[in-house]
């Protein structure tokens, strides 16, 4: 059932189906790091990617978030409603690790006072560069009341996602969502929440690179990057 190809992404294709509402999200199991200048694949992580961003955003719509997600369909597609992405990454930190490290000085794991949002102009040919509310006006990439709507969706999904990895016994060092506008004009949470989206350190673990269970492992070359989307994988689905 599905169409044609409509955009075609580092982790995910999209298809078009017989509603124009209704897309098709294929999951692959290529993965890129450092905007594509390191590339590969984790075996079977299409499917584990699909399986835990539909449990999850199935565990967020029952929070009253309201996400692009309509079913999943097979073991690596789903079926999301059709939306306009903002060409804005929205990042959320609750310890500092990755590109703040480098830019601020800070020290790997150091817990930060409050949640901290951060917006990215999402542009492979710039390499998708750190910017401000200033910048999203310039660019005209969103209008002002969507940058409020934005930053309160990033907390409100941080504070739900805290709660649901807290119960995976993993802690949710930072992520990255996409959000997409509907027909409506509504915000919808869009992309995925996966391994590959999100920093997850196992809290039974103290050692600084054994505790990584997600792209990480593949960016830093940590190995055990299959297993550790496995468990997550396993641990998500159970909760
Ligand atoms: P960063 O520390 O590299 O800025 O990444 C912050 C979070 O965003 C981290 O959880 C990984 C995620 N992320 C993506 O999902 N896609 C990307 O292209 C990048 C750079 C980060």
């Amino acid at each position: 059932m599905s169409g044609t190809k409509l955009y075609e992404g580092k982790a995910k294709i999209l298809f078009t189906t017989d509603d124009p509402n209704i897309l098709l999200s294929r999951y692959k199991d290529d993965a890129t790091a450092f905007n594509a200048l390191k590339k590969g694949s984790i075996a079977n992580k299409g499917e584990m990617n699909c399986a835990i961003a539909s449990h999850i955003f199935q565990y967020l719509e029952a929070q009253g978030m309201a996400t692009h997600f309509i079913k999943q369909v097979s073991p690596n597609e789903m079926q999301v409603v059709a939306v306009k992405i903002l060409p804005i990454e929205v990042v959320v930190r609750n310890i500092a690790a990755g590109s703040i490290c480098k830019r601020l000085g800070l020290e790997q794991g150091q817990p930060l006072k409050k949640p901290l949002v951060e917006f990215f102009y999402k542009n492979d040919d710039l390499g998708d560069p750190l910017i401000t509310d200033a910048h999203v006006a310039m660019l005209d990439l969103a209008t002002p009341e969507q940058v409020d709507q934005l930053k309160q969706l990033a907390l409100d999904i941080n504070q739900h996602l805290q709660t649901f990895f807290d119960r995976c016994n993993l802690l949710l060092v930072d992520f990255k969502v996409e959000i997409g506008v509907d027909v409506n004009e509504r915000l919808l949470l869009a992309d995925e929440i996966s391994p590959d989206t999100c920093r997850l350190w196992d809290k039974a673990i103290s050692d600084p690179t054994a505790r990584i269970m997600d792209k990480d492992r593949f960016r830093q070359d940590l190995g055990n990057i299959a297993e550790a989307y496995q468990e997550v994988m396993n641990r998500v689905l159970a909760t």
